[in-house]
């Protein structure tokens, strides 16, 4: 198979500069882990802007509200679907804003732009041959809204109860047997290799090789099934001229990436300074394998580039446990014992992208107090105080010269050196 990539981004003069987060599941209120994702990007998006003020930044977030797991927060709501997603999206909205995430885009997989996105999609993986139907049984988790093989669950004890889970996620999985429309996931493996050769692609380096081993080991790389019977998820997409099958939500969130640009219209994309791919795609390591494999592999199925970049960041934990929704174990942003911008500190300043963080109250404090108020506010406060700068003067920014500066091969080095560090 031969792949004719097509470069959007060649027609347009000054080059957009685009990074999103992944958008989150509206299954429960947002916490600290989903604020950390929004608050990474947005931190990578202001650098970008310091050092490139010429540049568009297009930085987008949103939620995720198909599938199974949703009709099933919405009905423990008792709430009808369209309210309770609107009601849970809004707040993940509001949590940024709050939080002075800065975000250009909010895309909600119900919305009308980004069904037909996802419609257009599918019709292009058909036309294209990448898609057939297929009698699929395994197991599958409702939690991670993924299909789980054999090989990787195992047996656990939840509630004094015997029950499968999946070894990655610790999420049980029930038996599932149905007619779904499969995706060639499995002619696309060469070509993935060989994009996650390029260095780079995933940072920390460590996340790449982590998908590099799985592609080697993985000694049967198999086809995966991107729709389910609608019977079974009604809240869904449907498959275009097929009311009986729903399309896979993994495929479906996928999309909003596209969504975003004004996907299926290349000609407003292009004319809006929306090209693709994308620059940058933060995401937690949990999702790493949706992101880094059936991802580009979507993309490279209809022509399009895979993302430039992936940032993939470890968890934050409460007392050595992921924070997550399932695990009831969540901080709650607002309720942290200090300002936004002391939280968005701590986020930054305490978590490294490789390796799980902690959270803790009295780290939070502690760090406010020493590093902010004491160290960085003290500074602040000298440097203004009226003894040592009488004339009240502060110098601007000289954008140009950090500019230049980046440019530079020393400062590539450097950061460079920077990237790599983790890894070691
Ligand atoms: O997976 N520490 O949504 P989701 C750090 N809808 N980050 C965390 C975290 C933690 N403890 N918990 C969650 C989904 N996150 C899909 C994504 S994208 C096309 C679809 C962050 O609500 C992290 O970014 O389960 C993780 O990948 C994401 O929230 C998962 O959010
Ligand atoms: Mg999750």
């Amino acid at each position: 198979m031969r792949l004719n990539i097509r470069l959007l981004s060649s027609a347009v003069q000054k080059r957009p500069f685009y990074v999103t987060t992944p958008i989150f599941y509206v299954n429960a209120a947002p916490h600290l882990g989903h604020l950390y994702s929004a608050v990474v990007a947005d931190a990578i998006q202001r650098f970008e802007k310091l050092t490139n003020p010429d540049c568009n930044v297009i930085f987008s977030t949103g939620t995720d509200e198909h599938g199974t797991k949703i009709q099933q927060a919405a009905a423990k709501a008792n709430l009808p679907l369209p309210d309770y997603c609107t009601k849970l999206s809004d707040e993940y909205r509001t949590l940024f804003r709050e939080f002075n995430v800065d975000f250009t885009d909010y895309v909600r997989t119900t919305e009308k732009r980004h069904k037909v996105a996802v419609k257009h999609f599918w019709n292009k993986l058909v036309k294209k041959d990448y898609i057939y139907k297929a009698k699929y049984s395994g197991w599958y988790s409702v939690n991670d809204e993924s299909f789980v093989p054999e090989a990787h669950t195992r047996e656990d004890v939840i509630n004094g109860e015997k029950v499968k889970v999946s070894v990655e996620s610790g999420h049980p999985v029930e038996w599932t047997e149905e007619t779904n429309y499969m995706f060639r996931l499995s002619a696309f493996k060469t070509h993935l290799q060989e994009w996650l050769s390029k260095d780079g692609v995933i940072t920390p380096s460590k996340f790449q090789k982590q998908l590099q081993e799985l592609l080697e080991n993985e000694v049967y790389f198999p086809d995966i099934s991107v729709s389910r019977p609608s019977s079974r998820v009604h809240w869904a997409i449907r498959v275009p001229n097929d009311e009986e099958q729903s399309i896979y939500v993994w495929l479906d969130a996928l999309i909003n990436y596209l969504t975003v640009i004004g996907y299926p219209d290349e000609e407003a994309m292009i004319s809006r300074g929306r090209p693709w791919p994308a620059d940058v795609h933060v995401v937690g390591k949990d999702i790493l394998k949706f992101h880094g494999i059936y991802w580009p592999a979507f993309l490279m199925a209809i022509n399009w580039h895979p993302p430039r970049r992936l940032v993939c960041h470890a968890h934050w934990t409460v007392d050595g446990t992921k924070m997550s929704k399932s695990r009831r174990n969540v901080v709650h942003p607002r309720a942290t014992p200090a300002p936004p911008a002391a939280l968005r500190y701590l986020l930054l300043r305490e978590a490294t992208m490789a390796t799980d963080a902690n959270y803790s109250e009295t780290k939070l404090i502690n760090v406010a107090n020493s590093e902010l108020a004491d160290t960085l506010g003290n500074l602040a406060s000298r440097c203004c105080g009226a003894a040592l700068n009488p004339r009240q003067e502060f110098p601007p920014l000289h954008v140009k010269e950090l500019a230049d500066c980046k440019q530079s091969e020393v400062t590539a080095q450097l950061l460079d050196c920077v990237e790599r560090l983790p890894g070691k």
